[in-house]
């Protein structure tokens, strides 16, 4: 049968082997985010201008390549909801000093500049900083923005930027710690070093919203350089669960491992005929025998494809019962731990159908705008290049309206590596079709 979604369904993310197998095509036709892993694991070199470039250094560095940059830039949901929140609100920007944490061409640099900020930084690490330094300059408005090659991990900003001291930082992260930190002999000094940064801009969110970790990047920001009472850019992100029906793209994308290159009866018959009536078989097991699948069996490959989670996009009429928030960040305040988390969730069935799927989407909000902007990636919002994640059932669990799946989720970074989300999930429906009792681990890499 035809899969219900073609064209941007059929655009799967870029899986590991893919981009092992060939990093030229990696860099040469970057059609997805990068993974973090690719980032640069400490400041490259000023030398490395992206005429010197090859492939290889591409493969470990994707930002570096304009591609990427262009698929970004193009999706105009993402790049309209930052544009919006900073033209449309300049009494926040303007005089104000900006720091944009990854800014990549630069756009939301500009956007700022354009806004009124008196002076904006833009850091990043990959090699495009280079264009970005020409765009910025064709574009009349290198005597507002500069912009600093380097991880923002290591980088010094330019004169003037102070680091916000350690004690004002942690005051930030956590009152709490306030008493440890005197008692360790931190004491507040007399006046904090100025100026730091008024906001900070950073378009961070990655597949499932914490894949790549870049949040951490802006973590690490916010607590060197940002004033007390500084704004971010966005401030607020929430992760969603619904459940999907989705038995055919299932079949496609997972059953398939199951029966590789069955193509009606075209597969050369090299076992030997069974003669009829065949002595050792039973009536069933010859004709069972004569109907056994032509293509090959590599299912072991399905048990793989089902822990990862797949990025891809859903139709809105997939969704066969309400939504869960399993996560909610304040950017302000919210710790390295606390990405690390669990979260209880309730799916209602909205209607008679079969769950195939978990759904994953987030939510991101410029809270601090006069009217808050929100940037959506949900089912049923339009298109982004973030689309959504799969989580897929082993089991298909048919639902009547309003009964209720109860689950867990509990998300962590992998032990070995980082960078790699590991989620584990489970699930439970009392239902008048069955009872179901769902464990299932996935690791988005
Ligand atoms: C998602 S892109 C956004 C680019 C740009 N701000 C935009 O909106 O089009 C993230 C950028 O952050 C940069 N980046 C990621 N981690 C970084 C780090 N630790 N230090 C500096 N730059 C980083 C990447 O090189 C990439 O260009």
């Amino acid at each position: 049968m035809e899969p219900k979604r073609k064209g941007g369904r059929r655009a799967a993310k870029q899986t590991s082997s893919e981009s092992a197998a060939s990093p030229a095509a990696a860099a040469n036709a970057p059609s997805q985010r990068p993974k973090r892993q690719e980032l640069p694991k400490a400041t490259p070199p000023e030398a490395e201008v992206p005429e010197d470039m090859t492939s290889k250094d591409y493969y470990f560095d994707s930002y570096s390549h304009f591609g990427i940059h262009e698929e970004m830039l193009k999706d105009r949901v993402r790049t309209e909801a930052y544009m919006n929140a900073i033209y449309n609100n300049e009494h926040l920007f303007r005089n104000k000093v900006v720091l944009d944490v990854g800014c990549g061409t630069g756009i939301l640099s500009m956007f700022a500049a354009k806004a009124g900020a008196r002076r904006v930084i833009g850091i990043d690490c990959a090699a495009i900083i280079h264009q970005a330094r020409e765009i910025v300059e064709a574009n009349g408005l290198s005597d507002v923005v500069t912009l600093v090659q380097g991880r923002v991990e290591e980088v010094v900003l330019p004169d003037g930027i102070k680091q916000v001291c350690l004690f004002e930082a942690s005051m930030r992260k956590n009152h709490a710690c306030l008493a440890d930190e005197l008692a360790s002999g931190c004491s507040p000094p007399v006046r904090p070093p100025r100026p730091q940064v008024d906001i900070i801009i950073s378009e961070w969110m990655g597949y499932f919203l914490l894949y790549e970790s870049m949040l951490d990047t802006v973590l690490v920001a916010r607590d060197k350089w940002l004033t007390r009472g500084g704004l971010l850019f966005p401030d607020k992100a929430s992760l969603f669960l619904v459940a999907i029906e989705d038995a055919d793209y299932k079949r496609e994308k997972m059953d398939f491992w199951d029966n590789v290159c069955e193509f009606s009866g075209r597969t050369p018959r090299t076992r030997k005929p069974i003669p009829h009536p065949a002595p050792h078989l039973s009536a069933w097991s010859h004709l069972a025998a004569l109907l056994a699948p032509d293509g090959f069996d590599m299912s072991c490959v399905k048990r793989l494809a089902m822990q990862e989670p797949v990025v891809d996009v859903c139709d809105a009429e997939q969704i066969c019962t309400s939504a869960s928030c399993v996560l909610s960040i304040d950017l302000a305040t919210v710790t390295l731990e606390d990405l690390a988390f669990s979260a209880r969730f309730s799916l209602s069935a909205a209607r008679n159908d079969y769950v195939h799927a978990l759904v994953a989407y987030f939510d991101c909000t410029f809270s601090a705008c006069h009217k808050p902007v929100m940037l959506s990636t949900s089912p049923r919002a339009p298109y982004t290049h973030w689309k959504q994640t799969v989580l897929y059932l082993d089991e298909v669990l048919v639902v009547n309206a309003a009964e209720s799946l109860e689950g867990e989720i509990r998300v962590r970074r992998n032990e070995k590596n980082p960078r790699d989300v590991d989620i584990h999930l489970q699930l439970a429906l009392d239902g008048e079709h069955g009872s179901y009792e769902v464990t299932q681990d996935y690791r988005l890499r």
